[in-house]
């Protein structure tokens, strides 16, 4: 048996919900401590009680740090890690313009490597834990990101990316039938491999025929413990696309529904401009929405409705989205879905900030009992948070008369210099040295 291991610091967890319970769902020691076996978390509790009952614990103290669960990024595409933050362009345009001739530079798998790698590294020294990718229509792009994840060691989410209609260039087609057949094949290979999981992944409705979406249904349909995840209602233009290219649906939402693509487990990216029909379809399904802040505002798309959405009882997810999105930060993440709450006159309170990019991200990627939370039983996925890592973040900080106005700085102002360790199943990962101007 490896040894037993004890983290001392401020500890964060929840015992509840705190868009239901408000901040009592957490719970806060101070002087706290996290006791670690075989990647699993046994217990946390106040550091003095955790020392007495395991004194044989190799211990690390982390100070005044936070210690929480690892960040979920509910929906990624790690494949557009190296075109963030290209301008001027909104969704349709944006997809044409600069997305798709970088998706089709990953026909290469020593390209698919190489981004993968990247892409995992800047995510783990952002605290970021887990995330669910998409990849592009290329298998080698799958098989690099699972390669990369396992390696690492990480619980990872990704499927294939499928689009076969004339709507996308034709240097990123497939069709229904090897959408089918290579999906079917990356699930069967990867699909519960060490912390590997699959997801089915039509990219979004405009992009795919209906028999696409059909044989996508019918692969769910067959491997039902499988997520699927894809694109709904992003953008107004977008909207009225799908409408044009399948004008018997009855909204957007209708055109995965009819093709077996609604059910628990599916994931919906962006889900900003919903009618009450699909609204009501998806908390019937109890299927999960990912809330992507950055993004919304970085291409135009909206704001998304986090409060009516959660006081109606949707399982909702934090996501950047890389590419549309201008940062690889959950904590940059947590910052714009602030700010976009403030927009629309609902401000998320830490606590929901948090819970979203942990536990919330987990329910909505139905893995709420292994990761999200520093809890018994739970994967030690941990992110380790210095909530003085700035000159400017430490200076309001020092007045803060709770945790929750300690960390708030560092919600809104922090990146990667304030993750001060990231361990994933136990096993502390090596981060990059911190700017010299920390
Ligand atoms: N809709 C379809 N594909 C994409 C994508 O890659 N990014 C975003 N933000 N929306 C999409
Ligand atoms: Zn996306």
């Amino acid at each position: 048996m490896n040894s037993d291991i004890l983290l001392l610091g401020q500890t964060l967890s929840f015992a509840a919900d705190p868009f239901q319970q408000g901040p009592e769902a957490a719970q806060i020691h101070a002087r706290g401590a996290v006791l670690i076996r075989d990647g699993l978390i046994m217990e946390t509790g106040p550091a003095d009680d955790l020392r007495a009952a395991y004194p044989q614990a190799v211990v690390t103290d982390h100070g005044d740090a936070l210690i929480m669960a690892g960040f979920i990024d509910a929906h990624v595409h790690y494949p557009q890690t190296a075109m963030i933050a290209s301008w001027g362009k909104r969704l349709i345009d944006w997809l044409n313009h600069y997305t798709f001739p970088e998706e089709q530079q990953f026909a290469d798998p020593a390209y698919a490597a190489e981004i993968a790698g990247r892409y995992l590294d800047l995510t783990l020294a952002n605290g970021t834990t887990s995330v669910v990718s998409f990849c592009t229509i290329h298998p080698a792009s799958v098989e690099a990101f699972f390669g990369a994840a396992q390696q690492r060691g990480q619980r990872v989410v990704a499927g294939k990316t499928c689009m076969d209609r004339d709507t996308a260039p034709d240097f990123l087609r497939d069709t229904a039938q090897s959408a089918y057949d290579d999906s079917k094949a990356l699930l069967e290979k990867w699909h519960g491999t060490d912390r590997l999981s699959y997801a089915i992944t039509p990219r979004f409705s405009p992009t795919s025929t209906p028999d696409q979406l059909a044989a996508l249904g019918a692969l769910w349909a067959e491997h039902p413990d499988c997520l699927m995840q894809t694109h709904l209602s992003e953008q107004v233009d977008e909207i009225a696309w799908v409408k044009s290219l399948y004008p018997e649906a009855r909204d957007y939402l209708d055109t995965y529904e009819e093709h077996g693509l609604l059910r628990p487990g599916g994931m919906y990216g962006h889900a900003i401009h919903l009618e009450d029909r699909e609204k009501d379809r998806l908390l019937e399904v109890d299927a999960a929405l990912v809330h992507c802040p950055t993004s919304n505002t970085f291409i135009g798309s909206g704001l998304f409705d986090m409060g009516g959405l959660m006081a109606d009882g949707h399982r909702i997810g934090l996501a950047t989205d890389t590419g549309g999105g201008s940062s690889f930060s959950m904590l940059r993440t947590m910052a714009a879905a602030y700010e976009i709450g403030q927009l629309r006159h609902r401000p998320l309170h830490p606590s929901e900030l948090l819970w979203l990019a942990t536990t919330g991200s987990a329910r909505a990627i139905r893995m709420e009992d292994k990761i999200g939370n520093l809890a018994p039983g739970m994967e030690a996925d941990i992110v380790v948070l210095d909530l003085a890592s700035t000159p400017a973040i430490a200076q309001r900080s020092a007045r803060a008369e709770d945790l929750w106005e300690a960390v708030f700085p560092t919600i809104m102002m922090g990146d990667d210099r304030a993750i001060s360790a990231v361990y994933l199943a136990g096993q502390r990962t090596h981060l990059p040295p911190k700017s010299i101007t920390q």
